[in-house]
C-alpha cells in the first residue's frame, strides 16, 4: 500500500465515530416516537450499585489493585455508582459525573448508604473535564458507546487518573440486543458494529498503552417488575404503549429472573485498562 493511500484510510477513531453516527434512529420512526427512546432508567442501574457491593468483577479488581488505602476514585458515568461502589473498602472519597441528575442523586444515596464521602459533577464528558478533580484511580463502566470522540473522552480520564484507568463495555454495541426486533417491528436492519476491539485500535492510535481482558459473569441487577424491562424495550423501539404485548410476545422468551429481578442474559465484557498520568 503506497503512502498516499494509507493517508486516506480513516482512522480508528474517525471509524469509531461514523459508527456510533451510524446507530441514529431513522427520522421518521423517531419523529412518531411518543417517549424518548435514549434514556438510562435509574432503578436498573440502582440495583446494578447495590449488586456491586456484593460481589467483586474483574474490573472491581483491575482498580483496587491500584487504588491505594483511603485513596479517592473518579466514577464517569457513574449511573449510581455500579463501578466504585465495589470500591468503598478502600476509597475514602467517590467522585461521581454523569449527565442526568437523577443518576447523581442515586449515587449520592448509595454513597451515604455506604458509609463513603461523596462529591459529584453534572455534565458531559469530557466537557466537564477542567471542573473535575483528579483521583488515584478513575473507573468508567458502560460509558465508551455513548462516547463519539473516544479518544478525547478517554484522555481526559487519563489525565484526571494518578494511578489507573479501568473501563468496562460489553464485546458488541448494546444495542445490538435488539436488533431482531428492530427488523420485526419497523423492518429496519440495525448495524452490529463498532466493538470493544474497535474501541482498543482508538485507544492505542490515542497512544495509550493498553492492556485488556474479555469475561463473562453474571452481572447481577435487573428490574423489580417484568413488565418494567419490556417497557423500557418498547421506548428504545420507539413504540407507543398500546403496543406493549406485542413487545412482550416478542422478547418474553430472552427474559431471566435472578434474584427476583428481571432482565436480559449475561453478554461477554470487557474489560481494559492502563495508566492514569496526573500528579
Ligand atoms: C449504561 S449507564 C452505566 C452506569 C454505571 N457506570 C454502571 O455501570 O452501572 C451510562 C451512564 O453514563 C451516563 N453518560 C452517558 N454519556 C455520558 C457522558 N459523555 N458524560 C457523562 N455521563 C454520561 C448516563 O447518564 C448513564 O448514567
Amino acid at each position: 500500500m503506497t503512502d498516499e493511500m494509507t493517508a486516506q484510510l480513516p482512522s480508528a477513531a474517525g471509524r469509531w465515530r461514523e459508527q456510533l453516527a451510524s446507530w441514529a434512529i431513522p427520522e421518521e420512526i423517531l419523529a412518531r416516537a411518543p417517549e424518548n427512546p435514549w434514556t438510562f432508567p435509574v432503578e436498573l442501574f440502582v440495583s446494578r450499585a447495590e449488586a456491586a457491593r456484593r460481589q467483586l468483577s474483574y474490573s472491581n479488581h483491575a482498580a483496587l489493585v491500584a487504588l491505594p488505602e483511603g485513596g479517592t476514585v473518579l466514577d464517569v458515568g457513574c449511573g449510581a455508582g455500579g463501578a466504585s461502589m465495589a470500591l468503598v473498602s478502600r476509597a475514602r472519597l467517590l467522585i461521581g459525573v454523569d449527565s442526568g441528575s437523577e443518576m447523581l442523586a442515586a449515587f449520592a444515596k448509595q454513597a451515604e448508604r455506604a458509609g463513603v464521602a461523596a462529591d459529584t459533577v453534572e455534565g458531559r464528558w469530557p466537557d466537564v473535564a477542567d471542573a473535575t478533580p483528579a483521583a488515584d484511580v478513575a473507573v468508567c463502566h458502560h460509558v465508551a458507546y455513548n462516547a463519539p470522540d473516544l479518544d478525547a473522552f478517554t484522555l481526559r480520564l487519563t489525565d484526571h487518573a494518578r494511578a489507573r484507568v479501568v473501563m468496562e463495555m460489553t464485546i458488541g454495541h448494546p444495542q445490538s440486543r435488539l436488533n431482531e426486533l428492530w427488523l420485526r417491528f419497523h423492518g429496519v436492519v440495525r448495524p452490529t458494529g463498532p466493538t470493544a476491539m474497535d474501541a482498543l485500535a482508538v485507544l492505542r492510535e490515542a497512544g495509550l498503552d493498553v492492556r485488556w481482558q474479555q469475561w463473562e459473569e453474571p452481572r447481577p441487577g435487573g428490574f423489580a417488575r417484568r413488565e418494567d424491562l419490556t417497557g423500557w424495550v418498547r421506548r428504545q423501539l420507539c413504540l407507543p404503549a398500546d403496543r406493549q404485548a406485542d413487545v412482550d410476545e416478542a422478547c418474553g422468551a430472552w427474559i431471566i429472573e435472578r434474584d427476583g429481578l428481571y432482565g436480559f442474559p449475561d453478554r461477554p465484557v470487557v474489560t481494559v485498562w492502563w495508566d492514569g498520568s496526573a500528579r
